[in-house]
């Protein structure tokens, strides 16, 4: 595969050496009538933004990107498209490693490597309230050559995984299993990505934990909803379903660090 990615039909790429964030490049794109289809890639972001208001350090060596779409569906129906995305990184991540049963998913959109995350997806939209969307931005970020070193959340890279894949290769592995699962998402709905996601998810039926925007909710991984939310079973059997928090999975088998 080549320096410059080919990309699936209607797709066109902004290629950046350095940003702010591919997710703030996408948006002002959106704002000044980017097509759909847009793909922001940059090698390297200064402010690179995860999920809940994290910094995600961006150096140069790992995959930043930002999809832009316009679904004209309202934020709550097209948030399962972070499941599109999440998936999408998983099979191209999965198809670099030596071991591809070692790719998980951890909800809602983390994507894990023997219990450690890998990728990370963060949608942006142009409205949340329920009035269909002019615009959603899927960024993700996948940590090829290098990953921080948080013992709360531990990460890994597809390097120390043994995988020898350039960036570019990544990126075009990745949009080339994104676009088909779009196509489906459009064509059948949420439920054949909530089956594949489900097959492939970190730790289903054990203990969990969930830090709730109020609190902290713990008992065990009962599934995935009809629309995404997270379902978690308590101890007395109340199954509660969760649509925002972080999740704290017990270390998966073989998740130690590799030096
Ligand atoms: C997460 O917290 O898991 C989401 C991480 C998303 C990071 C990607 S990198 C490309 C895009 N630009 C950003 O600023 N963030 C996303």
């Amino acid at each position: 595969m080549s320096a410059v990615p080919a990309l699936p039909p209607g797709y066109r790429l902004v290629t950046l050496d350095e940003v702010d964030s591919t997710n703030e490049e996408a948006k002002r794109g959106a704002a000044s009538g980017a097509a759909a289809g847009t793909v922001i890639w940059a090698r390297s972001q200064r402010r690179g933004r995860g999920r809940r208001g994290r910094e995600w350090i961006s150096p140069p060596g790992n995959l930043y990107c930002s999809l832009l779409l316009r679904p004209e569906q309202p934020p709550d129906i097209v948030a399962q498209l972070g499941f599109a995305a999440a998936l999408a990184a998983g099979q191209a991540i999965a198809a670099l490693l030596p071991d591809p049963e070692a790719v998980r998913h951890k909800w809602p959109n983390d994507v894990l490597v023997r219990g450690r995350k890998v990728a990370g997806i963060l949608l942006e939209s142009s409205g949340t309230t329920g009035a269909p969307l002019e615009w959603l931005v899927i960024g993700t970020g996948v940590n090829v050559a290098s990953h921080p070193d948080d013992p709360e959340r531990p990460a890994t890279s597809l390097a120390a995984e043994g995988a020898k894949a350039t960036v570019s290769e990544l990126l075009e592995r990745y949009l080339a299993c994104l676009d088909p699962w779009l196509g489906r998402w459009r064509g059948e709905g949420f439920e054949p990505l909530r089956k594949a996601w489900l097959a492939h998810a970190q730790g289903l039926g054990e203990a969990i934990e969930v830090r709730l925007p109020r609190g902290t909710l713990a008992g065990r991984f009962a599934g995935l909803d009809a629309a995404g939310a997270l379902i978690v079973a308590e101890k007395d059997g109340t199954r509660r379903t969760v649509t925002a928090g972080e999740v704290f999975l017990p270390p998966a088998p073989g998740s130690e660090k590799r030096v």
